[in-house]
C-alpha cells in the first residue's frame, strides 16, 4: 500500500486506517493496552512497530508538522529516518530530476519515501519511477550473481501543491470521528464546512475527493474566486455527492455544519493580482463571529499552519476556545504517519486487503448497431456513395469532424477521403468522414472518436455493403492522448517526461476525465475546444 491520493482508498479501507490510528494511539499511551491487546494481537508492541524500517523525509517545500510528525512517528517506533527539508543541500540544485533523486533513495535501501512536492501528480510519478529502478536493480543483481533484497519502498504524500494532503486528510477524519463519537454521529452524511482558501488548498481538495465515499455533506465558503475550483466541482456532480456552494456566506456554511474546516490563504500559490485583503478580511474568523454564531458554533478545525504574520485566519482572541479542536486534530499527527507506514509494510495486522483496488487500464467497449441491408440496397449509400471498400465515421458532432481527421491522423495519411460538415439530419446537424479505401482503424483512433464524438456511428464498408455498423464506448485509462489542463502537473514538467494519462470518471457526451497524476477533471468538450487532444502518429 502507498499513500498517494485519498482516492484511492475505498470507504472500507479509509475505516481500517482509522482505526488503526486509533490503536496505536492507545498503545503510545496505556501500557497496559500496548502490552495485553496491541502486541498480540500485531506480534510487536507500539515501540517496535517500525523496527529496522528505512524511512526518508524528501520534502522541497517547507513544514513543521507533517516532516516532523513523520519523523517523530519513526524514531517513536523503532525506525530510523533521515532526509532533507529544502532543495538546498540536494543535487536537485545541479539539474538532477526528482524522479532521479528518488531512485538514488530506492537504490540505497529506504523503505519509505515520505515526500513533498510543489508539483501536483509527482508523488504517483515517484511511485511508479522507483517501481522500475527497483525492478531493474533486481535484474541487474540477478544478472551480476549477487543477491538483492531491498524493497519497492512505500511513497507517502506529504502534500503535492493544490493536489493532495492524504495523512492530513486522514489525520482530519481520525479527528472528525473522535468529535462524531463525542456528538454520537457517524461521519456519513455528517456536515463539513470548508472555509477560506477552498480553491489552492491541498487540504480541503482531499476532503473533496474523499466526500463521495465516505458520504460526507460538503459546505462551501469562500471570498470570490478562492471559491471551489470548477474542476472540483464537476468531480462531485459526477460521483453524485451532497454539497452546497454558500458563495462568501461563511456564516450560512456554519450554521449548516457541525465540523468547520478553516484554511490558510496559500499566498504561495497565489498568483500576482489576486485579492489576497479580500480574503484577509473576510477569513479572519474572530470570538465576536463566534459570538454572532450564539449556540450553533460546529468545531472548528484547522490543519494549520495559522498566518498570524499576514492573515491571522483564526484571530487571537480565539486562542484556547472550546470550539478550537485545532490543536487536538494537529495531535493526531504522530499517530496517523506510525499507522499509515505500518499498514503499508504490514507490521500491523488488519483484516483488509489494501491491494485489491483496481488499476485501470483502457477499456474500449464496442455497442454493435443494426445493419438494415434493405434500406442499403446499394450498400452504403446512406452512408455516402461508397462503392468498393471503405469506413464512414457517421453523425459527428458537428464542427467536430475537421479537427477529429486531423487527429486520428487522416489529415497526413494520402487515404482518398472526404470530410463534409453541418449536414442537416432532422432538427440538427452532424459531420461525417468517408474514406474512399480498405482502412482498419486501431483501437487507439476508435479511443479518440469515442472521446472527441461520442454518438459517433463506424460503418465498415466492403465491397459496396455496410457490413458493420458499431460506436466505441471508452472507459478505464488514456494513455498519451490529452494533456493535463493543470500547468504545475507533473506531465507538464518538461524534464520528467512523463505520459500524460486520464482516467474515464463519467462518460456520455461530455465525458469527464480525471488526470491519473494530479487529479484534475477534466471535460471531452473542454478539451477540444482548448485544442489538448493529441494527434495520432505524430511525433
Ligand atoms: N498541516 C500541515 O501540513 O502543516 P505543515 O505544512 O507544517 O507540514
Amino acid at each position: 500500500m502507498d499513500v498517494i491520493s485519498m482516492s484511492d482508498f475505498d470507504e472500507t479501507g479509509i475505516y481500517s486506517v482509522l482505526d488503526a490510528v486509533d490503536q496505536v494511539r492507545k498503545a503510545l499511551h496505556d501500557h497496559e493496552y500496548n502490552r495485553n491487546v496491541f502486541q498480540k494481537k500485531h506480534n510487536r508492541p507500539v515501540e517496535k512497530l517500525l523496527e529496522g524500517i528505512l524511512e526518508a523525509t524528501l520534502f522541497v517545500e517547507n513544514s513543521t508538522r507533517t516532516n516532523f510528525s513523520s519523523r517523530v512517528a519513526a524514531m517513536r517506533t523503532g525506525a530510523m529516518v533521515d532526509g532533507f527539508s529544502s532543495i538546498e543541500n540536494t543535487s536537485l540544485t545541479k539539474g538532477e530530476t526528482w524522479a532521479d533523486t528518488a531512485a538514488m533513495f530506492a537504490c540505497y535501501g529506504f523503505d519509505v519515501l515520505v515526500m513533498r512536492s510543489t508539483t501536483e501528480g509527482l508523488p504517483r510519478w515517484t511511485k511508479e519511477f522507483v517501481s522500475n529502478t527497483n525492478q531493474q536493480l533486481k535484474e541487474q543483481y540477478s544478472k551480476a550473481g549477487i543477491p538483492f533484497n531491498y524493497r519497492n519502498p512505500m511513497i507517502i504524500n506529504g502534500g503535492d501543491g493544490r493536489h493532495q494532503h492524504p495523512t492530513q486528510c486522514f489525520l482530519d477524519l481520525r479527528t472528525m470521528l473522535d468529535i462524531g463519537n463525542i456528538q454520537n454521529i457517524p461521519l456519513r452524511g455528517l456536515p463539513i464546512a470548508l472555509l477560506n482558501d477552498i480553491a489552492n488548498s491541498r487540504v480541503h481538495s482531499s476532503i473533496i475527493s474523499v466526500a463521495p465515499t465516505l458520504g460526507l455533506e460538503l459546505h462551501f465558503a469562500a471570498p470570490g474566486r478562492f471559491g471551489p475550483r470548477e474542476s472540483q466541482l464537476e468531480y462531485l456532480k459526477a460521483k453524485g455527492a451532497t454539497f452546497y456552494n454558500h458563495g462568501d456566506d461563511w456564516e450560512k456554511a456554519m450554521r449548516s455544519s457541525t465540523i468547520a474546516i478553516h484554511s490558510r490563504p496559500q499566498k504561495e500559490r497565489v498568483g500576482k493580482g489576486e485579492d489576497l485583503r479580500t480574503i484577509k478580511e473576510w477569513g479572519c474568523m474572530t470570538a465576536e463571529r463566534f459570538q454572532k454564531l450564539a449556540n450553533q458554533v460546529p468545531y472548528l478545525l484547522h490543519p494549520r499552519p495559522v498566518d498570524s504574520a499576514l492573515f491571522e485566519e483564526i484571530h487571537y482572541s480565539l486562542r484556547f476556545h472550546d470550539a478550537d479542536w485545532s490543536l487536538f486534530q494537529a495531535s493526531n499527527g504522530p499517530y496517523t504517519r506510525m499507522a499509515l507506514p505500518a499498514i503499508g509494510l504490514d507490521r500491523m495486522s488488519i483484516d483488509y486487503d489494501f491491494s485489491t483496488k483496481k488499476n485501470t487500464s483502457l477499456e474500449l467497449s464496442y455497442l454493435q448497431l443494426n445493419v438494415n441491408n434493405n434500406s442499403h440496397a446499394k450498400a452504403g449509400l446512406r452512408s455516402g456513395h461508397i462503392e468498393g471498400d471503405g469506413i464512414v465515421i457517421d453523425h459527428i458532432t458537428a464542427g467536430r469532424g475537421r479537427r477529429l481527421a486531423g487527429v486520428l491522423g487522416f489529415e497526413r495519411e494520402n487515404v482518398p477521403k472526404t470530410i463534409a460538415d453541418y449536414l442537416p439530419v432532422r432538427d440538427s446537424t452532424k459531420d461525417l468522414i468517408k474514406l474512399h479505401c480498405a482502412y482498419e482503424l486501431s483501437s487507439e483512433q476508435e479511443e479518440a472518436i469515442s472521446l472527441i464524438s461520442p454518438n459517433s456511428t463506424i460503418n465498415i464498408i466492403k465491397s459496396g455493403r455496410v457490413v458493420q455498423k458499431y460506436r466505441p464506448i471508452i472507459g478505464g485509462r488514456i494513455v498519451n492522448r490529452i494533456d493535463c489542463s493543470n500547468d504545475y502537473c507533473v506531465t507538464n514538467i518538461k524534464e520528467e517526461h512523463v505520459t500524460p494519462q486520464q482516467k474515464v470518471i463519467a462518460n456520455g457526451e461530455n465525458t469527464i476525465l480525471e488526470c491519473h497524476y494530479c487529479g484534475t477533471t477534466d471535460t471531452t468538450s473542454k478539451i477540444f475546444q482548448e485544442e489538448r487532444f493529441r494527434y495520432i502518429g505524430k511525433d
